[in-house]
């Protein structure tokens, strides 16, 4: 089992983090593949709570080497605080490793993301502000600073200068007011020399701990829908979250790949702007976001809730060729009367063959449910399936038989150790 990823099927926050930890022990690298600081990633062990952005979450394991793949766009000022507030933890994070590939990101990204959305009005994005956006065009453009060109000193103060100076003139031309570029040179320079040792060829890294027989867990951010060309365009990301881009993101080939974990909550949720044919407006809407904390990690923003939908999931599947699915956040709906689970799409009164290709129709399709009695009951001391009321090991089933891949792990509360594992 050389390689698995762990990924995403909905709209972000299925749990991502909690799974990863679940599978850290056994791995000896996890890697960070796309995305950056938008992404928030729970580990909850004992009474100790950790919400990542960019360190894997990996790094509660000392045997395990964290890495920050190619893929990825680094915020250095926002890396430094987490492993300064892990460390004060007394998480070491020594063992991390920054690809030399990565993109970074600079102030003028994030400024150029908080223009673009405010010009789009009511149609913005939802974007969490972090300059993602601007970071990946500028890498797409080919003009963006990587990790590794701060083992040149002098010639990084140079990039920063001068990219420095023609996104001034960006911004302004955007309406931003203009920054002083030399203040930028002067804190990213300090910046750079600390990002020095954690700076590798983790290519090669990686594929020399699979020559010498290591398993490695390749850790998806942001989501299947959240993926710039599979997702809800243009209210996605602007990378690659699906299995494939674990590939890019980390320079290691599909064969190598094994198992592929979709994550999935039991529900659905998703932050920002965008169609969501199963959302819940009203009471059983404000609860699920009252018992799941449904709010966002990165920027408090409350969570759209909705209904698990296994069209999606099954779109999912596709996309990520998945091996397995992991289902959180069970005991969320611990108390409903009835669970609701949408099976089909419908448009016109005629049903949908499958998810489709145009997000205009999928905002007006109508979700088509199959009604499940809830189990009304904790779940949270389950440890097996058999052990877990008959409703809830019914609601698996329904999503097995529709999703055509077993549920190997069911989530039932935050900790590391709430969860039924099947495999
Ligand atoms: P990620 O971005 O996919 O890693 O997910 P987040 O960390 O943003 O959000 C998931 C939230 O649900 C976190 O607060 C987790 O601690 C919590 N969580 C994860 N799995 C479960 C579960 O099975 N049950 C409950 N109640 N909470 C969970
Ligand atoms: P994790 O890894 C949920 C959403 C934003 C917005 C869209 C684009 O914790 O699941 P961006 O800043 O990436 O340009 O925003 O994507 N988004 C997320 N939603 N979880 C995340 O990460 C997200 N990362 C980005 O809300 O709708
Ligand atoms: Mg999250």
């Amino acid at each position: 089992m050389p390689v698995a990823v762990v990924v995403g099927t909905q709209w972000g926050d299925e749990g991502k983090a909690k799974v990863i930890d679940l599978l850290a022990g056994k791995h000896s690298h996890v890697v960070r593949y796309q995305g950056g600081h938008n992404a928030g990633h729970t580990v909850v062990v004992g009474d100790q709570r950790y919400a990542l952005q960019l360190v894997p979450s990996g790094v509660l394991y000392d045997s395990v080497t964290p890495v920050i793949g190619n893929g990825v766009v680094v915020d250095l000022p926002t890396l430094f605080k987490e492993i300064d507030e892990l460390q004060r933890r007394g998480v070491s994070c020594e063992r991390l490793r920054v690809s030399s590939l990565a993109q970074l990101i600079f102030p003028w990204h994030q400024m150029h993301d908080a223009l673009a959305e405010s010009a789009l009005g009511d149609a913005k994005i939802g974007t969490t502000l972090k300059g993602i956006g601007p970071a990946y065009a500028d890498k797409a453009l080919r003009v963006g600073i990587r990790a590794g060109d701060v083992r040149d000193p002098k010639r990084f103060a140079t990039l920063v200068r001068e990219r420095g100076t023609s996104a001034n003139t960006l911004i302004t031309a955007l309406g931003g007011a203009a920054f002083d570029v030399e203040d930028v040179v002067a804190q990213f320079s300090e910046l750079g020399a600390r990002l020095l040792p954690y700076i590798a060829d983790t290519v090669n890294l990686l594929h020399d701990a699979l020559e010498a027989g290591n398993n490695i867990l390749l850790e998806g951010a942001q989501a299947t829908f959240l993926d710039i060309d599979h997702g809800t365009y243009p209210f996605v990301t602007s990378s690659n979250p699906t299995a494939g881009g674990a590939c890019a993101g980390t320079g290691i080939g599909p064969r190598d790949i094994t198992r592929v974990v979709g994550i999935a909550k039991a529900y659905t949720t998703r932050v920002g702007s965008g169609p969501f044919p199963t959302e819940l407006i009203g009471e059983l809407g404000d609860a699920i976001v009252d018992i799941g904390h449904e709010f966002g990690t990165v920027t408090g923003r409350r969570r759209r809730p909705g209904w698990l939908d296994l069209v999606m999931l099954r779109h999912a599947v596709r996309l990520n060729s998945l091996s397995e699915l992991a289902l959180t956040k069970l005991d969320v709906l611990d108390t409903f009367d009835t669970v609701r689970v949408c099976t089909g799409y419908m448009v016109d009164g005629k049903s949908l063959s499958g998810y489709p290709d145009d997000i205009e129709l999928l905002g007006k399709v109508t979700a088509t449910y199959v009604d499940m009695p809830g189990w009304k009951q904790p779940l949270r001391a389950c440890r097996s399936f058999a052990e877990m009321p008959e409703a809830a090991r019914r609601v698996v089933e329904l999503v097995e038989q529709h999703i055509g891949i077993p549920v190997s792990i069911v989530g039932v509360g935050p900790e590391r150790d709430d969860c039924v594992l099947r495999a």
